[in-house]
């Protein structure tokens, strides 16, 4: 059975007590619906994954990630946080590429590479976010841009890596604006992701890999992206910050 993946990505929000809160919520959420066919990750900022981590209990469905890593092992990088230390704090996973860390800190190719590989080493599953601008979607080029996203951030990894990896296609138009592909848009771009990882590694990789659809993810719209062949899961940030709005995402996922 494929689960269905609902990642949610709280970004630079929640203090700690209110992150506390919402997983509460979340949990009995959990408990109340005891679904096996879903699978979520919660992706708060560093500081709250140990206490985050302290609250899970193993018979939920429910892990936590990092928004973030270093691209180094560990050194003299002050400020910093190794993925070694988020393994230590109990995240699973890691963001790498958010289309916000490629824009507002300059995330380059080299860089990406280089995190999605330490956070593999460190025992971490990235979730690699590629998606097109404006721009190329409106020149028809997404699907020659994402190829080159994945080529640059994840096609160094050996085959054994790369099943590591869970992709989210992220249009960044899409991103916190209320807008959203069609659903013939989405389906089509997890082809051209799975054609890629096809051509580089095998069909059966292809079929393997998990790809989530993010952008502007809400109650309304979750079930019909969750309902498209080939799409494992969503990757939500706004509809995750508020425990009315995130519970009734999922109830409507389950639906
Ligand atoms: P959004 O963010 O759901 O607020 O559009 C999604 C994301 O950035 O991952």
């Amino acid at each position: 059975m494929r689960p269905t993946i609902v990642a949610a990505n709280w970004k630079m929000n929640k203090t700690l007590q209110e992150g506390k809160l919402l997983t509460l919520e979340i949990m009995s959420w959990l408990r109340a619906h005891q679904r096996e066919d879903l699978k979520l990750i919660l992706l708060p900022s560093f500081i709250h994954l140990t206490t985050i981590h302290s609250l899970l209990t193993t018979e939920l469905p429910l892990e936590l990630g990092a928004q973030n890593c270093h691209e180094k092992l560990s050194g003299a990088f002050t400020g910093e946080v190794s993925s070694a230390m988020l393994v230590s704090a109990g995240a699973k996973y890691v963001l790498v590429g958010h289309s916000e860390r490629r824009i507002c800190y300059q995330e380059q190719k080299e860089i990406l590479a280089s995190k999605v590989s330490i956070a593999l080493e460190a025992g971490m599953q990235p979730i690699f976010c590629c998606g097109e601008r404006l721009q190329e979607r409106e020149s028809n080029a997404q699907d020659a841009y994402i190829e080159t996203q994945l080529l640059e951030g994840l096609f160094h990894l050996s085959a054994a890596q790369i099943e590591q990896v869970i992709i989210a296609y992220e249009p960044v138009w899409a991103i916190g604006t209320g807008k959203t592909p069609d659903t013939k848009d989405i389906k089509e771009m997890q082809k051209s992701i799975r054609a890629a990882i096809a051509k580089y590694y095998s069909r059966e990789i292809a079929e393997e890999i998990k790809v989530l659809y993010g952008g502007s993810c809400n109650a309304k719209n979750a079930k019909e992206f969750i309902s498209i062949e080939g799409v494992d899961g969503v990757l939500v940030g706004n509809a995750s910050l508020q425990a009315t709005d995130f519970l009734q995402l999922l109830d409507a996922v389950c639906h």
